[in-house]
């Protein structure tokens, strides 16, 4: 018994020493000092002893059991600084590495540009008010004084979803939903997404975006609406942009004008871009036509009103001199982070 002793205490020590772990010291204390453990197993064997035999046996059980406890303790520090240890620098972050660099968005110029038109109306007193995309036929054209087989409607390739309901084709069904709702005085833009049945190229493309203008009040002059545009000419592209107006035909406006503004490129000198005309054609406009005022419920010999539409890609084209309507839809951010 005397040998079984030593021998688990020599083996207790030396697996100390290979032990990596405190899991692993753990399961070595287990094994050695615990309730089913070797040393155990040695004091339960004490009762077959003679009686004389068991006190010396019983200190030499005492020793190795105390012996074995101290050096588990201290390998048990030693094990938990080396752990700790190793967490923390696997843990480290490195504060000089270089940081990732990120790229911030940009607003699409369409809506820098949109936001920009719409803060100069607001700030004349405009409301911003939005309509539906598919709209009535009877707002995006009938209310408008575009009856059905009125040959005007083919200036307009509308995609129908059926007989009665259109993609919106102009944002000028929003103002045939003001008319008939409010009364005057009414000052109001609505911006938006429009859709036209065209191909897309340098010029055209299937959705667009428009802002409608319209002022209803007792005694509003086509003087208002040239005063307004000029203001706004100057505000978006720089003072002493003014406008030229050229008489025009809408049927929902009476007198039209559409409305040009001194090409940017050439100063009004003529050149390709203006083709030759020295201006540029940027809104259609002109007077509510009475008969629009009295089909929406307004009385025509009481109030006037003006309306104009503008395209919001058209005046970003000009106003940021791009030189090409694809590129505000390709989503190019060569282009786009230009913007930023
Ligand atoms: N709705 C017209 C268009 O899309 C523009 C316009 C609006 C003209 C208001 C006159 C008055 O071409």
């Amino acid at each position: 018994m005397e040998n079984s002793i030593r021998e688990i205490r020599e083996k207790a020590l030396a697996g100390l020493a290979e032990v990596r772990d405190t899991a692993g010291l753990e399961q070595l204390r287990v094994n050695i000092l615990g309730k089913k453990g070797e040393l155990t197993g040695i004091l339960r064997g004490m009762g077959q002893l003679p009686a004389d035999k068991r006190p010396a046996m019983g200190q030499l059980v005492n020793e190795a059991r105390a012996a074995i406890e101290e050096a588990l303790e201290r390998r048990l520090s030693e094990l938990r600084a080396r752990e700790k240890d190793a967490r923390l620098k696997a843990e480290a972050i490195d504060v000089t590495l270089p940081v990732e660099k990120r790229t911030m968005g940009a607003v699409h110029p369409v809506f820098s540009c949109m936001e920009e038109m719409i803060d100069i109306f607001v700030g004349m007193g405009y409301e911003v008010v939005e309509g539906p995309e598919v709209e009535f036929d009877h707002y995006n054209f009938e209310l408008l004084n575009l009856p059905k087989n009125h040959p005007a409607r083919d200036a307009q390739d509308t995609f129908y979803v059926d007989d009665n309901i259109v993609l919106r084709t102009h944002t000028s069904p929003v103002q045939a939903r003001i008319m008939t709702t409010r009364r005057p005085p009414i000052r109001v833009i609505c911006p938006g997404r429009v859709y036209r049945a065209d191909e897309a190229d340098a010029t055209h493309s299937p959705v667009f975006h428009q802002m409608e203008g319209l002022v209803i009040d007792e005694g509003v002059t086509m003087g208002d609406l040239k005063g307004t545009l000029d203001q706004f000419a100057a505000r978006l592209f720089g003072e002493g942009v003014s406008t030229r107006f050229r008489p025009s035909y809408f049927p929902f406006t009476e007198p039209s004008a559409e409305v040009d503004i001194p090409c940017a490129n050439c100063k009004g000198a003529g050149c390709r871009m203006c083709k030759g005309t020295g201006f540029i054609e940027v809104l259609g406009s002109g007077m509510v036509n009475p008969k629009v005022l009295d089909m929406c419920g307004i009385d025509s010999r009481r109030y006037s009103g003006f309306a104009f539409g503008m395209g919001i890609e058209r005046m970003a084209l000009l106003k940021y001199n791009i030189p090409g309507l694809r590129l505000m839809y390709e989503n190019d951010l060569r282009f786009l982070s230009q913007f930023r």
